[in-house]
């Protein structure tokens, strides 16, 4: 493999981070995910591209959106899926990561599908499966959640088209947040013009300047005409020590209202990754109003979840092809 997530010849094999990525790729992954989105609209919307394999969802972290669009995408395409009850197995007998993942590819899985709550946990996995498991990371730790950043690329070419001419703000607390990190290095591969990231000194990255973004303090400032803003859940789960003043405090300063919303151009779209504190990070008008496209973002997620499933097990043919 030239890097840890491609095969020789460039194709997905793992799909762990959108870090080193071309963005010829990430445009592929879209167009397919095209594709897969016209079939919502069938009476039969599933297609048999994955029969016969096994896909393993192992969500060591809850979650609503992920683990059930993965769910969905893989049942579109026709693959056999379990979901590992982590809560239930015997994990909680004090069985280790590995142990449980030499057992699960022991029932012949192809490709696990994992949460966990450690940075670096899927590319740990990724490393210790055998050569014929695929690994999709799920979001690890405060480090990357690539198929988020993904569908979140899509549903903006859905409103905008042309990346270069748009200026994408990117809201709160970027500091603990792995969809930020990805969505950063995404829109930078896919030539966006400008990223600005919003928020008090607390909760944005100590090395921002070498993101290649803009940093705003003042929201007054940093939505001043973007096309894009995304705002995001204050991730109170990973702060360690006190790091806001209080969620009234910090909805005065960085929720998005509707008078905030004005300062952006009339046809900005508003985007959140979701799970939503309304009245903290957005207000409920917003959230629920025309601008917002959190709902879209949903669906959208089971089209790219299609796309990269079937491209990364696709280059497990390519690989078994090549080996006969
Ligand atoms: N966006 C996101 O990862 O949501 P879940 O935690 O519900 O999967």
């Amino acid at each position: 493999m030239t890097n840890n997530q491609l095969t020789e010849s460039g194709r997905l094999k793992h799909f762990l981070t959108i870090e080193g990525l071309k963005r010829d790729l990430l445009t592929d992954i879209m167009d397919h995910a095209e594709q897969f989105s016209s079939l919502s609209g069938r009476q039969v919307k599933k297609v048999p591209l994955l029969r016969g394999k096994t896909i393993m969802n192992l969500f060591f972290e809850n979650s609503t959106r992920t683990r059930t669009t993965f769910e969905l995408a893989a049942k579109r395409l026709s693959a056999d899926v379990l979901n590992l009850n982590i809560n239930t197995s015997a994990t909680s007998k004090g069985e280790s990561l590995l142990d449980t993942l030499h057992n699960l590819q022991a029932m012949h899985a192809d490709m696990f599908v994992v949460r966990h709550n450690k940075s670096g946990a899927a590319e740990f996995i990724a490393q210790h499966v055998a050569p014929h498991v695929s690994v999709i990371n799920a979001g690890d730790g405060c480090h990357a959640h690539p198929t988020q950043a993904m569908l979140d690329m899509f549903t903006i070419r859905r409103h905008k088209q042309h990346f270069p001419d748009l200026c994408v703000a990117i809201v709160g607390d970027v500091l603990h947040s792995r969809v930020a990190r990805s969505q950063i290095q995404a829109l930078a591969t896919l030539g966006v013009g400008e990223v600005r990231i919003i928020g008090p000194q607390t909760l944005l990255p100590a090395d921002s300047q070498t993101l290649g973004v803009h940093v705003y303090h003042d929201m007054e400032k940093g939505l001043k005409d973007v096309d894009v803003i995304i705002t995001l859940r204050l991730q109170i789960e990973r702060m360690q020590g006190a790091l806001l003043p209080s969620p009234q405090e910090y909805y005065e300063s960085y929720g998005l209202t509707e008078e905030k919303l004005k300062l952006a151009k009339p046809d900005a779209i508003v985007m959140h990754p979701g799970p939503i504190n309304r009245g903290v990070e957005i207000a409920s008008s917003i959230a629920d109003g025309p601008q917002s496209v959190i709902l879209e973002q949903v669906t959208h997620g089971i089209a790219v979840r299609m796309a990269v499933m079937s491209m990364v097990l696709g280059s497990q043919s390519e690989q078994q092809d090549d080996s006969t």
